[in-house]
């Protein structure tokens, strides 16, 4: 750029200013748009009937059985929100060594995926495969006596889970244990079954991350993890290489879409990953930075509705085709057939 040069009078000759001034042309020159079509809400699925409970981390989030949440569903699909996530909150009583509930016909998960797609077809069913709902302990796998995930036995029950999903209805199953050699088994079971569009959409970077506390007090299984933490399996935070490795291993077995998980501490994976492969490249907005954007609007210190379609819009920057985000019923709102 031309700079000032005011001895002989000269001035830049390249503004960028001049397409910042007016609204117009800034939206012109736009170059990414968020729009209800980018996202996914998940939701915490209880047992029982017409209940819900407030998640305490997580204002404005609750849990809540099947009937609400076909209410919910139903606003969603009027909202023009493609897809939810289904996460069950496991009764104790369910929870087991084995994780047998995880692969129960008539689970939650499997019950309300079926519910939904019964009254909802069109709206995208996203089921979680991972067996931290149902352990006792609280861990993604089985262990053994030392306490390690053990990665081959866990597959195995995995795939029993994301037959029983499809089997239910739901159109998506992601996988978000990070156990090695998961997608391509769960991609064989799913073709020998007949379930031949089910999509896989593979949690492939998924970090050992602090910023998942709340959903583990959502979903209950906080309590059950207790001490211990899930660095044999998750990647550690320092690695970005990894993450590109961890792709091309869930592409090459068969995966449909690929995700980044947590969401702002990691856009530049989300950008390495779409550059390098320019496959369907999803986002988490994990629980945590959900609890922190909220937690910092209740006390007036941000604006949520400009950080919240910020975060967003950064996300799309990055390279992400679509976002899980908790926030997604509320953007959907606030865009209401438009798009920021
Ligand atoms: C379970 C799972 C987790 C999340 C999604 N699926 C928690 C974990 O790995 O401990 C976290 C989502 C969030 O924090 O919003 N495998």
């Amino acid at each position: 750029m031309t700079h000032i040069d005011t001895a002989r009078g000269r001035f830049p000759r390249t503004r960028p200013r001049r397409m910042r001034r007016d609204e117009f042309s800034r939206r012109l020159m736009r170059e990414r748009h968020l729009r209800a079509d980018d996202l996914i809400q998940p939701v915490f699925v209880l047992e029982g009937k017409n209940r819900s409970e407030p998640v305490a981390s997580m204002p404005g989030i609750e849990r809540v059985t099947i009937d609400r949440l076909l209410a919910q569903a139903e606003a969603l699909q009027t909202l023009g929100v493609p897809a939810v996530a289904l996460f069950p909150v496991t009764p104790t009583g369910k929870k087991s060594l084995g994780a047998e509930e995880a692969y129960n016909p008539e689970g939650l998960a499997q019950r309300a995926a079926r519910e939904l797609k019964r009254r909802f077809p069109a709206l995208g069913v996203v089921t979680d495969v991972a067996l931290d709902p149902f352990t006792s302990h609280g861990q993604d796998g089985l262990i053994d006596e030392s306490g390690y995930v053990v990665n081959d036995e866990t597959v195995a029950v995995l795939v029993r889970q994301a037959l029983s999903h499809a089997e239910a209805g739901a159109d998506i199953v992601a996988p978000s244990d990070m156990m090695d050699g998961r997608i391509g088994a769960i991609r064989d079971a799913l073709e020998s079954a007949g379930h031949r569009n089910t999509r896989i959409l593979a949690y492939s970077a998924k970090y050992a991350s602090s910023f998942y506390g709340p959903f583990r007090d959502a979903v209950g299984s906080a309590g059950n993890l207790g001490g211990g933490n899930k660095y044999s399996y998750q990647m550690d935070p320092a690695n970005s290489d990894e993450a590109l490795r961890e792709v091309a291993l869930d592409l090459d077995e068969g995966a449909d879409m690929v995700m980044v998980k947590p969401g702002m501490p990691y856009l530049d994976i989300v950008r390495r990953v779409k550059e390098t492969f320019g496959v369907p490249t999803f986002v988490y907005q994990v629980s945590g930075e959900y609890a922190m954007l909220k937690a910092a609007s209740a006390n007036g210190w941000l604006e949520e509705r400009a950080v919240v379609l910020e975060s967003l819009l950064a996300m799309k920057r990055a390279g992400a085709d679509a976002i899980l985000t908790y926030f997604a019923r509320q953007v959907a709102e606030w865009l209401k057939g438009g798009e920021s």
